[in-house]
C-alpha cells in the first residue's frame, strides 16, 4: 500500500488496535488508490461494493468500473439511502444477494456512503461466511471523520439505534475529500460537529480550526476539508488505539453524546445526530461547569463555535421525553444517566474515570433553562 506516496495530496494515517492496523488515506483523488488496496487486503478477485441508493450513481458506480478495470469481480450491491434503512432486514437482504451472486470467503466488501452505508456494509462484512475483508470509501463528512474509523459496525433495533453490530477493523479506509462535492450542505455540517468534538476532548487547536473553517468547507474548500478530515482522524485513531473496544478512554469519543441521544430519540429522529450531539455538548459542557468539573465559559465558546455551521434548531423538545430516554443511555450505570465531560475545550475531564455522574436537580435545571 503505497499509493499515499503516489499522490502527494493524500495523507496517511495509521490506525493501530491489538488486532491489526490499518491505514486511513486522507485528501483529494484518495480513491484513484481503491483498486490497489482492494487487491492488498483480499487473496481472491471477488469484490462486493455496497452502496446506497443516492450514493451509488454518484461514486459507487466508477469505483465499480475502476476495480473491473483493474482486474477485480466486482459486483454493486445496494439499498435504500438513510437510517430507517439501518437494520437487520436491509442487513439480510443485502447478504442474500451477495450469496446469490455467489460471493464466497475470498472476497472483500468494499462500502461506498455515509456512515449508514459504512456501520451497515461493515457488519455485513463482519458476517458473512464470518467475516470478509472490509475497505470503507466514506462519503460523507460523518463518515470521513467518525463512522468509517473505529471499526464499529452495526445496526439500528425497535429498542434503539446501534444495539445489535460487532467489531470489525476495515483493511483500509479511503477518505477522498474530492467526494464530499456533492455532499448536502446540510449533512456536511452535522459531520462537521463530530470534528468540533474531536477537538473539544482532545486538541483546542483542531477546535479552532475547524470554528474557523466551517464556513469555507460547506463552501467548497477541498484543501481545508483534507486538512479538518485529517486532524480528526489522527484524534480518532489516537484515542481508538489507547482503548479498541471502549472500556475506558474511548468513551470519551461520547462527549455531548448522553444527551444528544436523548434527544434525538425523544425527536422521533426529527432533529438529526449532529445537530442533537451539537446541543447535547452545549448542555453537557454547562452541567460540567454547574458542578465544577468543565472551566467557565466552555459552553459558550461551543455555542460560538457551532454557530457557521447554521444546523436547524431543535424547535418542541419534550422535555420529560428527553429525561425519560436518558435513562436508556449505554452508558446508564445502576439506572443513573452519566456524562463524559469537559475539564476545558481541548480537554475531556478523565480523573476518576471518563463518565461522571452529575445530580438529577442539575441535569434537569440545565434542561428546563435550555429547552424553555
Ligand atoms: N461506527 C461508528 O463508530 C459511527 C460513528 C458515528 C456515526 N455512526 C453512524 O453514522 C450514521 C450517520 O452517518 P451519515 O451522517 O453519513 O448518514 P448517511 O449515511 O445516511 O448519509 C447522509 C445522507 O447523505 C447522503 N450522502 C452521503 N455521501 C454523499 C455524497 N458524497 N454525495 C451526496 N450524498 C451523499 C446519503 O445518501 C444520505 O442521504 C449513523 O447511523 C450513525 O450511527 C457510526
Ligand atoms: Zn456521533
Amino acid at each position: 500500500m503505497t499509493t499515499s506516496s503516489v499522490n502527494p495530496a493524500v495523507r496517511r494515517v495509521e490506525v493501530s488496535t491489538s488486532g491489526a492496523s490499518y491505514p486511513v488515506l486522507v485528501g483529494a483523488g484518495a480513491a484513484d488508490a481503491v483498486p490497489d488496496i482492494v487487491a492488498g487486503a483480499t487473496s481472491g478477485r471477488r469484490v462486493a461494493v455496497v452502496s446506497d441508493s443516492n450514493v451509488a450513481s454518484l461514486h459507487a458506480d466508477s469505483i465499480v468500473e475502476a476495480l473491473v478495470a483493474g482486474g477485480m469481480v466486482a459486483t454493486l450491491h445496494t439499498f435504500p439511502a438513510g437510517e430507517a434503512f439501518k437494520v437487520r432486514k436491509s442487513w439480510a437482504t443485502l447478504t442474500d444477494e451477495l450469496l446469490d451472486a455467489g460471493v464466497g470467503r475470498d472476497a472483500c466488501v468494499v462500502t461506498v456512503g455515509g456512515g449508514v452505508t459504512t456501520d451497515l456494509g461493515g457488519f455485513v462484512a463482519a458476517t458473512y461466511m464470518r467475516g470478509l475483508p472490509v475497505v470503507h470509501v466514506p462519503t460523507s463528512s460523518l463518515a470521513m471523520i467518525d463512522a468509517a474509523v473505529g471499526g464499529k459496525t452495526g445496526v439500528d433495533t425497535r429498542a434503539g439505534k446501534n444495539l445489535v453490530g460487532a467489531f470489525h477493523a476495515p483493511r483500509a479506509v479511503i477518505a477522498d475529500t474530492d467526494l464530499l462535492s456533492t455532499l448536502p450542505k446540510a449533512f456536511y455540517a452535522e459531520g462537521l460537529v463530530e470534528a468540533l468534538k474531536h477537538g473539544a476532548i482532545r486538541s483546542d487547536a483542531h477546535f479552532e480550526a475547524v470554528r474557523d473553517g466551517a464556513r469555507g468547507l460547506l463552501d467548497g474548500d477541498g484543501r481545508g476539508a483534507a486538512s479538518i478530515v485529517h486532524d480528526s482522524v489522527r484524534i480518532k485513531a489516537d484515542v481508538v488505539a489507547a482503548d479498541e473496544f471502549e472500556s475506558g478512554l474511548r468513551e470519551i469519543l461520547n462527549f455531548g453524546h448522553t444527551l444528544g441521544h436523548a434527544i434525538e430519540s425523544a425527536s422521533d429522529f426529527a432533529v438529526g445526530h449532529g445537530a442533537a450531539v451539537a446541543i447535547g455538548m452545549v448542555l453537557e459542557a454547562r452541567l460540567g461547569e454547574r458542578i465544577g468539573v468543565t472551566a467557565e465559559g466552555t459552553a459558550r465558546r461551543l455555542t460560538e463555535a457551532l454557530e457557521p455551521l447554521d444546523l436547524p434548531p431543535a424547535d418542541g423538545l419534550d422535555l420529560e421525553r428527553v429525561l425519560a430516554y436518558l435513562l436508556t443511555d449505554k452508558k446508564v450505570r445502576g439506572g443513573r444517566p452519566r456524562f463524559v465531560l469537559l475539564e476545558r475545550i481541548g480537554a475531556a475531564a478523565v480523573d476518576g474515570g471518563t463518565a461522571h455522574d452529575v445530580p438529577d436537580e442539575v441535569v434537569r435545571t440545565v434542561l428546563v433553562e435550555a429547552l424553555n
